[in-house]
């Protein structure tokens, strides 16, 4: 009795997947490809040497041959498709721009990427104390109607209040009167209309943004800055209610040992209204030049919502109350960073940003 052509087609199958897992490139993987699998391969040669097999022998060794075939196959089309998928890896690697290497005269110079300004960071922190303690935030225009910016936050025409904002106005030639808005509080307004519309109160919001004033730049004032302001409506909501969101807004944003206080004062959308004020961040409470000698800044104004701001957005003012407050972003940053003189957070001194980033 002859032995079998296969057997010993096992060690041959392991022995060609041994080499297959030996290959290392797509170059070897082609060169080898002709003897693994190809017409002179050891599995080609044991085909030709099954025609001197019986026929029932054949037809069973030929099936054995086949399957030894679809393994070593497989095999290497799966190494294939790893070296193809590293050579794709290296090649894209290999091109890769680096933006950041300027060549001038064969000297490298990293070029700096850019990055947040104080002002920008500033109302991230202080939208993130706010929506941890549940408010979420909104966003409004930067060009109000008078209505928005003044008529629906109960300043009539001719009011004298509206003297507490120097105001740009915007010709677009129509017959409204269109304002840069002077405050943050106009956005109020639009989404107490929107939560009416959609009958979605209660509300728990701060609305960021940009305001202008027509006022001349100093070390407090920018002519373009930057509010955020908070609005409560909900019911049962009261003067307490306020006083305990700026508190806890005050430790969370400048620190344990910075406390608030209310002073009366006087808004037009609020009654009663007062202002608020934290403990002086430069002297800590002592009395400064900063502060007049009181140990107190002045950060905003808020109040209960006045009964007729409710009404000129339709909201019932015997079931729902609420509260809003308003304070500067860019004197945050100022207070908080213990900034001389407001303007440099618009004069671009790469010596200032820099200390940022
Ligand atoms: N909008 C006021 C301002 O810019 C600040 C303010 C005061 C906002 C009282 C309020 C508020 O929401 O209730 O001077």
């Amino acid at each position: 009795m002859t032995t079998s052509p296969l057997a010993s087609l096992a060690e041959q199958t392991s022995e060609l997947l041994t080499t297959i897992e030996g290959l290392t490139s797509l170059e070897a993987l082609r060169e080898a490809e002709a003897s693994l699998t190809g017409k002179r391969s050891v599995l080609s040669n044991l085909q030709k040497s099954l025609g001197a097999l019986e026929p029932e022998e054949r037809k069973a060794a030929g099936a054995q041959l086949q399957e030894a075939r679809r393994v070593v196959e497989s095999a290497l089309e799966e190494r294939r498709a790893l070296l193809l998928q590293s050579a794709r890896l290296a090649s894209l690697e290999a091109d890769r721009l680096d933006l950041g290497d300027v060549v001038v005269n064969d000297v490298h110079w990293r070029l700096s990427i850019g990055h947040p300004g104080l002002v920008a960071l500033t109302q991230r922190e202080l939208e993130d104390v706010f929506v941890g303690m549940g408010f979420t935030v909104a966003d409004g225009p930067e060009v109000e109607s008078d209505w928005f910016n003044f008529e629906a936050l109960n300043i009539p025409p001719a009011h004298p209040a509206r003297g507490m904002w120097d105001t740009f106005y915007v010709d677009l030639g129509e017959p409204e009167t269109v304002v840069l808005r002077t405050h943050t509080s106009p956005t109020q307004i639009h989404l107490m209309e929107q939560a009416v519309a959609t009958d979605t109160l209660p509300i728990h919001s701060v609305m960021p943004g940009r305001c202008y004033r027509r006022d001349t730049p100093d070390a407090r004032h920018l002519m373009g800055f930057h509010q955020i302001e908070g609005l409560v409506v909900d019911r049962g909501i009261s003067f307490g209610d306020l006083a305990g969101v700026i508190e806890t807004f005050t430790r969370a944003y400048f620190g344990p040992d910075i406390a608030s206080r209310l002073r009366p004062g006087y808004f037009p959308f609020t009654e009663p209204s007062a202002e608020f004020e934290v403990t002086c961040t430069i002297c800590r409470g002592e009395g400064c030049r900063t502060c007049s000698f009181t140990g107190w800044i002045e950060l905003g104004g808020c109040g209960m919502l006045d009964p007729a701001v409710l009404d000129a957005v339709g909201i019932d003012g015997d079931e729902w109350s609420g509260f809003a407050f308003g304070f500067g972003i860019d004197r945050c940053a100022q207070m908080r960073h213990q900034l001389d003189d407001m303007r440099a957070l618009i004069e671009n001194d790469t010596r200032f940003l820099e200390q940022l980033s």
